[in-house]
């Protein structure tokens, strides 16, 4: 790493914006995650919270905008296997059900040891990600289908990890547990953030996950930033109607499935 990037921000977005045909579901939107920090994305159904977390990861073009990870841009398509291997290497996502990314013949094991050799890792870091994610013995070695909703995000969170990536964002990665099973996993990431440095992109329906474990939230409405600051003080002290809405409105299962 040079001395740019040591200085740099994780993420840095800028006049990001994405239209889909007529729908222009991201507008405008700046922001930065410092290295090491964590920004909570909050935001009601259709809001953009997603589009923004796939350009990041490079599932989907931006319509305008720039987009750098730990200093280097990435707005533009990876060109070649050797960028798309540093760019993962750079920043990882964890969805809300990894049982449709986990492959249901391998074992969470195997599961972790695949992305080791993709990003050609040692192989032996296999047993301590299985033990930062909290995994017992017997789970490392079950496959998806024997494993608890939180056990199998506790594998997609080992994988994730697997890349040593400097930037782990989290599309509702917690919202289909059940609450105690949340709150296992939320320690978890805070744990991981503590122990690795690593910066959170953090996106969730739920403001009281946000709190617990982001230093700054974003707020999106109909893909534009309505205000950003300190959780604090944005969460507390909204200065905006829709946040204070968002935040008085009961979280109802199911809200934030995407259409
Ligand atoms: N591939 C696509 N083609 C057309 N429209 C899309 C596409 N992906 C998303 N959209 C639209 O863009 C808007 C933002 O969607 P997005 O999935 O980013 O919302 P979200 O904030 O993640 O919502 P949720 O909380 O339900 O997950 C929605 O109106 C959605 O219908
Ligand atoms: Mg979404």
């Amino acid at each position: 790493m040079n001395a740019v990037d040591a200085q740099a921000n994780a993420v840095e977005v800028r006049g990001l914006n994405k239209f889909f045909k007529a729908h222009h579901a991201v507008v405008d939107v700046d922001f930065d995650v410092p290295a090491g920090g964590s920004l909570g994305i909050v935001g009601e159904s259709g809001s953009g919270k997603t589009t923004i977390a796939r350009m990041l990861v490079g599932l989907e073009r931006p319509t305008s905008g720039t987009i750098a990870v730990t200093g280097r841009d990435r707005s533009r398509p990876a060109r070649g296997a050797r960028e798309r291997g540093r760019r993962a290497r750079e920043l990882q996502i964890v969805f809300q059900d990894p049982y449709t990314s986990l492959d249901p013949s391998q074992s969470a094991r195997a599961a972790i040891e695949e992305v080791l050799r993709h990003h050609g890792r040692d192989l032996s870091l296999t047993q301590e990600l299985v033990d930062q994610v909290g995994l017992t013995e017997r789970q490392a070695s079950a496959r998806p289908r024997d494993l608890s909703g939180g056990q199998r995000q506790r594998v997609a969170i080992a994988r994730a990890l697997a890349a040593s990536p400097k930037v782990l964002v989290l599309d509702e990665a917690v919202s289909a547990l059940d609450v105690s099973i949340q709150a296992q996993v939320l320690n978890l990431l805070a744990d991981i953030r503590a122990e690795t440095g690593i910066a959170y992109l953090l996106i969730s329906h739920d403001l009281a996950v946000v709190r617990q474990l982001c230093d700054t939230v974003l707020v999106l409405r109909r893909g534009r930033v309505v205000e950003q600051g300190q959780c604090e003080r944005v969460l507390d002290a909204p200065a905006e109607d829709y946040t204070r809405a968002l935040r008085e409105a009961v979280p109802v299962p199911g809200w934030s499935v995407n259409a």
